[in-house]
């Protein structure tokens, strides 16, 4: 009789005997005071007091719109506002917003002095947006009932609340409702000695330690956005995790850098397709967002909220009226010769 053959398991690359729980996701690390949001500082200190007023007046705080590219703290900030006031916070955006009734459920069980948070509100529907007019200014909702001849309009009150509109399209928003937000908010991508602090507490709060020039390096590498330093800083936590490091350092980033095809500016691989196509296929530019978005099988939104912000603060491409045009940065950052006579002439050699 054989003895029964133990098949040989295929050897899984994770230990499931030792989980690491990947707990400290966002909700973790997401700052829930003013005090712990790292950078913005003018913006911090002028929000700082129109709170502390607001809060000695026992009144709502006035409304407040946030904008600028994805990943900043948008949404972080809509809470903390609420947090701050010591106030209820109710969230929404914009799409889920569909009938008057949605906004008209809200705005009436709202408590006082609420912050509703509405993000993406670039995305409202006319006849939402209308409403929200009366109910910032007048804290009060025209309701419509009845059908035809019979139908007549009532003036149903809601409690004062804040209205916080988040969105990366500013520009998209239509003014009457832009001037109807007492404060307004600017998100703009963060110094890298901010993003160094934020790996700091973020690394604190996830109990793993970095060395000071690793994460000076990551800091240089996270396109001045605190989601994407928190995203790659996890990764290097389990890449130094795996090799058994007591500590994430300078190796441990630069290799797990070149494993993410991270590159020394932070450029991503897409970031450098779209840099190459702008040279190889458009001479370097330039070319319009929408014809650059199709050439690199990107959806337009995504090339001008995430990419182009990024890219142009790292000074690799400007955006003219005519569209997009790459700086001689990026031709040496990529390592290709500017065409003579080309952007630059002889002088971009
Ligand atoms: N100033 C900051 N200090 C520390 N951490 C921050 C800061 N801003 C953002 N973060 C971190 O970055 C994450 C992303 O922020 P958040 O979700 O608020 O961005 P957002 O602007 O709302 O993005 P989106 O436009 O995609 O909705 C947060 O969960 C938080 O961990
Ligand atoms: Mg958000």
């Amino acid at each position: 009789m054989n003895a029964p053959q133990q098949s040989k398991q295929p050897e899984s690359i994770l230990h499931p005997e030792k989980p690491f729980p990947e707990d400290e996701r966002d909700g973790a690390l997401r700052p829930r005071l003013l005090s712990e949001f790292i950078g913005q500082e003018r913006m911090k200190a002028n929000l700082a007091d129109y709170i502390r007023a607001a809060r000695g007046r026992g009144e709502s705080l006035d409304h407040v719109f946030l904008s600028g590219p994805p990943g900043l703290g948008k949404t972080t900030l809509a809470r903390i506002i609420a947090a701050e006031m010591g106030v209820e916070f109710i969230e929404t955006s914009a799409p889920a917003l569909d009938k008057p009734k949605d906004l008209v459920g809200i705005l009436t069980n709202l408590k006082s002095r609420s912050v509703f948070f509405i993000d993406e509100i670039h995305r409202l529907k006319p006849v939402i947006e209308e409403m929200l007019y009366i109910a910032m200014e007048d804290y009060a909702l025209d309701w419509v009932i009845g059908q035809g001849p019979a139908a007549r309009t009532i003036r149903v009150p809601v409690p004062a609340f804040t209205l916080t509109g988040a969105t990366t399209k500013a520009g998209m928003v239509t003014s009457p409702l832009i001037s109807r937000f007492g404060i307004t908010c600017r998100l703009s991508l963060y110094e890298t000695a901010d993003i160094q602090t934020i790996i700091q507490r973020s690394a604190a709060i996830m109990k793993v330690a970095i060395d000071d020039d690793a994460s000076a390096k990551l800091a240089s590498c996270s396109r001045f956005t605190p989601r994407i330093t928190n995203r790659l800083l996890r990764r290097m936590r389990d890449f130094a995790q795996v090799k058994k490091k007591p500590s994430i350092t300078l190796d441990v980033i630069e290799e797990g850098l070149e494993r993410l095809e991270i590159d020394s500016l932070g450029l991503e691989r897409l970031d450098r397709e779209i840099l190459r196509m702008i040279i190889e296929r458009y001479g370097g530019g330039p070319v319009g967002a929408d014809t650059l978005a199709i050439s690199v099988g990107e959806a337009v939104d995504t090339l001008e909220d995430f990419y182009e912000p990024f890219l142009i603060q790292a000074g690799l491409i400007q955006r003219t009226p005519r569209g997009r045009t790459v700086t001689p940065l990026a031709y040496k950052h990529l390592g290709i010769a500017p065409r003579t006579g080309a952007l630059f002439g002889a002088a971009g050699e």
